[in-house]
């Protein structure tokens, strides 16, 4: 078997990482996240050694199957989805023996899971401490949470945390009503609301890019920063998920997460401190300054699309309206492209243009800062005929890095002016496989840290930014504007940028 190499470097966070013992009571039992991303992850990090010695994962849903069975199908999502191949079998034999599967029709199904997690607290030492993620479609959060109230699934002793999937309400209201209700259950600094995005490494490293270093944040502002944009890119479509897209469309889906997400952290100001309050307050203060996108700009400042039939990669493939499950006059978006301005002190009139869409000409995610131009135009119009702005791309996936963009001379006889980048690539840096996104995030909900979660202020704060935009296309006559798969989105996103005299980069 080839034996899986374990990274060094995470070694050595081992010590300070490991969470306390502790049961893992995941909610959705086998579904869809807990094949692709959440097994994977509890494999990974067991593979890592970085779960507690005392550590159980208890799966729980209505339809029953027997713990072997349910370990059975976890073997086979892990197999197919583990960033790590093959299974290290005596790594999975050990993890598997730990995991347990409880059925909730009704009542008694959750007295009997109330039951399991203590006698297994007895068995482990795990000592009542519970992390409970709900990895269930929104619908069923109402019933789990009530039943984690009232059949004491909190337990006497330890600690009880509860890690909440995205998109958190379908609008400010319902977040504020989903909020309400989980805290009849739990306290706010125990409510984990995951955006997968900040657990990703390349995230992350905002921060570190921003803060640990000293040349970047003198420049970071109005004064320098023309402007900035963050895409969102993918290639895939809707996939199997029609149910939920067509009730979400890219605003609820990711602009209302990953991008605003994005943008805080590129637009924050430095923390106190590294941790959930200081950094999370100061996310929210930014997410406070974004402009509204008022009734009367939504047309100038908001683009929404709906990808049409196309190519991608070669092949064809259907539009949105045609993929199995969607409305044939379905209006959800695919695609969106914003214009606002973070109305503060560091940034003001400074223009952050957002985009994301399905099935786009590439997967990329990344934020370009965009740098004025010199002041004094020193050589001829004529040598400076390729010299683009500069610009720091922070390079979110794939091909992770960042690079820097700027004018050299082209060597030849006089003078002729080229862009060229200067490049940081992660994997020949360091040489390491990073951790997904969700192992980081289940860690540090393991350890009681919040700083990668985002708290009820900014969920709201998010939702007060999309929700008018979303009224006003539903008011609005026209259905989204097409695009074809596998081009940048519609004509109208080009216009959109093109009228303060920019173009969108070719990410
Ligand atoms: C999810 C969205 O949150 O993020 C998906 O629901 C999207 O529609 C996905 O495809 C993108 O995540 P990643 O990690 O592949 O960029």
């Amino acid at each position: 078997m080839a034996a899986t190499i374990v990274n060094p470097l995470r070694e050595g966070l081992r010590l300070s990482r490991t969470p306390e013992p502790s049961t893992i009571v995941i909610f959705g039992g086998s579904g869809d996240l807990v094949q692709r991303k959440l097994m994977p992850a509890l494999y990974n990090l067991a593979l890592q050694r970085l779960l507690p010695g005392s550590f159980s994962v208890v799966g729980a849903a209505r339809q029953p199957l027997t713990d072997d069975q349910f370990r059975e199908e976890l073997h086979r999502a892990v197999g197919e989805h583990s960033r790590t191949k093959p299974i290290n079998e005596e790594v999975w034999k050990s993890f598997a023996d730990h995991v347990f599967f409880i059925a909730t029709p009704d009542e008694r199904g959750y007295d009997q899971l109330s039951r399991r997690l203590d006698q297994l607290d007895t068995e482990l030492g795990t000592n009542a401490n519970r992390l409970f993620y709900l990895a269930t479609p929104p619908g069923a959060y109402e019933p789990i949470v009530k039943a984690i109230g009232a059949h004491g699934l909190r337990g006497r002793t330890g600690w009880a945390r509860i890690v909440v999937e995205k998109p958190f309400g379908h609008d400010r209201e319902s977040a504020r009503a989903l909020t309400e209700l989980i805290h009849q259950v739990f306290r706010e600094d125990e409510v984990f609301r995951i955006d997968h995005y900040l657990g990703k490494e390349t995230v992350q490293n905002i921060l570190v890019m921003r803060f640990a270093n000293g040349i970047f944040e003198p420049l970071w502002n109005r004064q320098y920063v023309d402007h900035v944009q963050i895409t969102v890119a993918e290639t895939i479509g809707v996939e199997e998920r029609a149910g939920y897209y067509e009730q979400a469309g890219a605003m609820r889906d990711i602009v209302q997460n990953h991008l605003l997400q994005l943008l805080a952290l590129v637009a924050m100001e430095p923390p106190a401190a590294f941790d959930d309050k200081a950094v999370r307050d100061e996310k929210v203060k930014v997410l406070r300054a974004l402009r509204a996108i008022a009734d009367g700009d939504v047309a100038r400042s908001a683009v929404r699309g709906q990808y049409a039939s196309g190519f991608i990669e070669g092949a064809a493939v259907h539009g949105y309206r045609e993929e199995p499950g969607i409305a044939p006059a379905s209006r959800t978006e695919t695609y969106v492209a914003l214009r606002s301005f973070v109305d503060n002190w560091r940034w003001e009139g400074t223009p952050f243009y957002m985009r994301t869409g399905k099935r786009l000409p590439k997967r990329s995610t990344e934020i370009a800062i965009q740098f004025r131009v010199a002041p004094h135009q020193l050589f001829s119009r004529e040598a400076s005929e390729g010299l683009d702005p500069n610009a720091l791309v922070l390079r979110i996936q794939p091909d992770e890095g960042v690079s820097l963009k700027f004018g050299a001379k082209v060597p030849v006889q006089g003078i002729r002016i080229r862009s060229v980048n200067m490049d940081f690539d992660y994997g020949a840096s360091f040489m390491v496989d990073a951790p997904d996104a969700y192992e980081t995030l289940i860690l540090d909900a393991l350890r009681g840290d919040a700083t990668l979660f985002t708290r009820r202020d900014e969920v709201d704060q998010q939702w007060a930014f999309v929700d008018p935009i979303i009224a006003a296309w539903a008011a609005s006559p026209g259905p989204p504007a097409l695009y074809e798969a596998g081009t940048w989105g519609p004509a109208e996103a080009e216009a959109l940028i093109e009228r303060d005299g920019r173009e969108w980069r070719k990410a």
